[in-house]
């Protein structure tokens, strides 16, 4: 059977984020009015692949949603975004993964996040997808699903020679060790660098010093990203730290500018592959840059079309 090659695949999460603004948090008991309600699409994994996605390359999504109107609805999501949904599994045991996001009028949040389908990912959904993944260029894993599926497609990829992006995110203290030795680009924020190395990352000094300790546990190369400060960069081959900064811009909202970076790094590190990965890093900065300049997740991501032409 002739199976169709993908660029990037992506395993991992998919949530709807059901987003309520009011003008402050409900107490327990509590009914409040707010003014406004929207529901957006959200989850690590989904928001790397479409970002990866609207940049151009070929892209296929393995995650788990439920059999539910919402499962329904980000399954056509993908398909308006390009992304190849054989691999989008559909379940009766849970419902599709979501966040209830309350915000207030200062901004301030609250968030109930039930992972739901995303937890049945497993090994049966892996081995079907094996076709996919011996022959993806990357392979992109987040921590939004079972850590031991996220291991598991890692490795799969790497023993076919895939490109490997890990994005230890949201951070476990108790990270099982093997996660770095199968990465190519372990790839976090610095809340998450902090977590994993138990030392604080507030300054491009302290990036750098937990950029090397996280080297050190066996990745072929370590990147920070930084917010306004871009990210830093290291590589196993070579004993540097390279900060890589981010032109300056109005952030008007900041939320899933990571997942927009790598996404971006997956699109890079497949389309060329040859590009030294601090000038990977320095694209990708752009493209996150940009979503950082308008509301929403995945509705602040560029498309390749709105980029300017030096970052092709
Ligand atoms: N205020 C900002 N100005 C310019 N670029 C930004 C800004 N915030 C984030 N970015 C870009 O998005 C990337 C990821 O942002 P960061 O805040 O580190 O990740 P996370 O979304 O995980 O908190 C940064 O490396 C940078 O390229
Ligand atoms: C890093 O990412 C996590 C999600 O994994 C997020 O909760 C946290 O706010 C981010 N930290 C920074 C400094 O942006
Ligand atoms: C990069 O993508 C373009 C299409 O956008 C394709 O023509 C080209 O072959 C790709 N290059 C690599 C190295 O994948």
């Amino acid at each position: 059977m002739a199976e169709e090659a993908f660029d990037v695949v992506v395993v991992g999460s998919c949530m709807t984020d059901l987003v309520s603004q009011a003008p402050r948090l409900p107490k327990a008991g509590e009914t409040i009015h707010g003014h406004k309600f929207f529901i957006g699409f959200g989850g690590k994994g989904a928001n790397q692949c479409i970002q990866a996605a609207r940049l151009g390359v070929k892209t296929a999504m393995v995650c788990k949603v439920g059999k539910d109107f919402f499962g329904d609805n980000y399954i056509q999501n993908f398909k308006d975004n390009g992304v190849h949904t054989d691999f989008v599994g559909q379940t009766s045991d849970a419902a599709t993964g979501a966040a209830s996001i309350t915000v207030n009028d200062a901004g301030e949040n609250a968030i109930v996040i039930v992972a739901g389908a995303n937890m049945l990912l497993g090994r049966e959904e892996l081995q079907k997808a094996l076709p996919a993944i011996s022959r993806a260029k990357v392979l992109v894993c987040q921590l939004e699903i079972s850590p031991q599926t996220s291991l598991e497609a890692l490795r799969m990829a790497r023993d076919n020679k895939a490109k490997t992006i890990f994005n230890p995110a949201p951070a476990i203290p108790d990270l099982d060790p093997d996660f770095y030795k199968v990465s190519d680009v372990f790839c976090c924020n610095e809340s998450e660098a902090e977590l994993l190395t138990g030392s604080s990352v507030t300054n491009l000094e302290e990036a750098h010093r937990a950029g090397q300790e996280l080297l050190k546990r066996g990745c072929g190369s370590v990147i920070i990203t930084l917010g306004p400060q871009g990210s830093v960069v290291l590589k196993a081959q070579e004993s540097t730290s390279k900060h890589v900064p981010v032109p300056a811009v109005t952030a008007v909202d900041t939320t899933g500018a990571g997942d927009s970076f790598i996404g971006a790094l997956a699109f890079y590190m497949a389309n060329y592959s040859t590009m030294p990965l601090e000038e990977m890093a320095r694209r990708a900065n752009q493209v996150a840059a940009v979503s950082v300049q308008a509301v929403g997740t995945q509705t602040s991501y560029p498309f390749r079309r709105n980029l300017p032409a030096e970052l092709f």
